[in-house]
């Protein structure tokens, strides 16, 4: 397989599924600017990704402040030259159960995931179409399918980031400006080490990558996986309200039971 870019730009490169694409792209040879909070992890990132034969350069930004990212997005280009791709992957997300809910870290929630995505678009997207020539990718997930219990705000967020995919796939078809919106089921990675629940059809980072570039490579619509689980969503979708409201509800509070006879008999130790 080739990939069809040389300069990519990948947010959230810093751990888990930015830091395996970043490496997995540099075996492809593309120069790659890295972006996230934490100046040292990236520069381990780096020093990875050019032990895999690729460049990279270290951007440390703050995906919800547009300045930042367009400050980085021009460093990148001035030194290697204009962006091909942007990989918008920077995300967050924690469960919050309704007696904890809190507005303000919703509101973190939906500016890291969906506004930090659109950042990173906004940012390339004029030089893109400058040239006619780009590719925008937006990692939301199969969580913006449906309502699960405590996942509202993540759940809405990237709903919300993957139709905004879809309005601008729509507005820019035959500009030359791609746009592919990744819906991943559950990967192993920080994010999902703290998760206290079973997660069907688990895949480990690597894997889950392979299937990322080679979707990107393709230069896919959506790309939802594992079909496994995509086709368990599909059903629910279809699935009359009542029904999924009571199965959904009565497996979160078997979870819920559960967990709590954990913590008791953590505790009676
Ligand atoms: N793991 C899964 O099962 C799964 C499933 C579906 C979708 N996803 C999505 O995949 C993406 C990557 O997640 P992951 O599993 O690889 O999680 P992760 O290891 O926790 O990585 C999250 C990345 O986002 C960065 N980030 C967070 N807030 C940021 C901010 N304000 N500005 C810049 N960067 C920020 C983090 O870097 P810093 O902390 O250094 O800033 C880190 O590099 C997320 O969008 C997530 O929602 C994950």
């Amino acid at each position: 397989m080739k990939f069809p870019h040389q300069v990519v730009l990948i947010t959230g490169a810093s751990s888990g599924i930015g830091e395996e694409l970043a490496v997995q792209l540099a075996a492809f040879g593309c120069k790659l600017g890295l972006m996230a909070r934490r100046k040292e992890k990236l520069e381990h990132v780096a020093r990875l990704v050019e032990d895999a034969g690729g460049v990279a350069m270290v951007l440390p930004c703050d995906v919800t402040d547009f300045d930042q990212i367009q400050d980085g997005i021009n460093q990148f280009a001035e030194a290697h030259g204009p962006v091909d791709c942007v990989v918008a992957n920077a995300g967050t997300g924690q469960q919050v159960d309704a007696l904890n809910f809190d507005a303000a870290e919703t509101a973190r929630v939906v500016n890291v995931n969906l506004l930090g995505m659109v950042n990173a678009f906004y940012a390339a997207v004029p030089q893109m179409l400058e040239r006619s020539h780009g590719h925008l990718v937006g990692v939301a997930s199969l969580a913006s399918y449906q309502g699960m219990p405590q996942d509202a705000g993540y759940a809405a967020s990237k709903a919300a980031m993957r139709i905004h995919c879809e309005s601008m796939r729509t507005e820019l078809r035959g500009s030359g400006v791609d746009v592919t919106c990744i819906c991943p089921g559950f990967i192993r990675t920080p994010m999902t080490d703290t998760n206290d629940f079973d997660m069907p059809f688990l895949l480990e980072v690597d894997d889950a990558c392979r299937r990322i570039v080679r979707a990107v490579a393709m230069r896919k619509r959506v790309y939802n996986f594992p079909w496994q689980l995509w086709w368990l969503i599909k059903i629910g979708m279809r699935t009359p309200r009542w029904i999924y409201d009571a199965v959904i509800s009565s497996q979160s509070s078997k979870t819920a039971k559960s967990t709590r006879k954990q913590a008791r008999s953590t505790e009676d130790k």
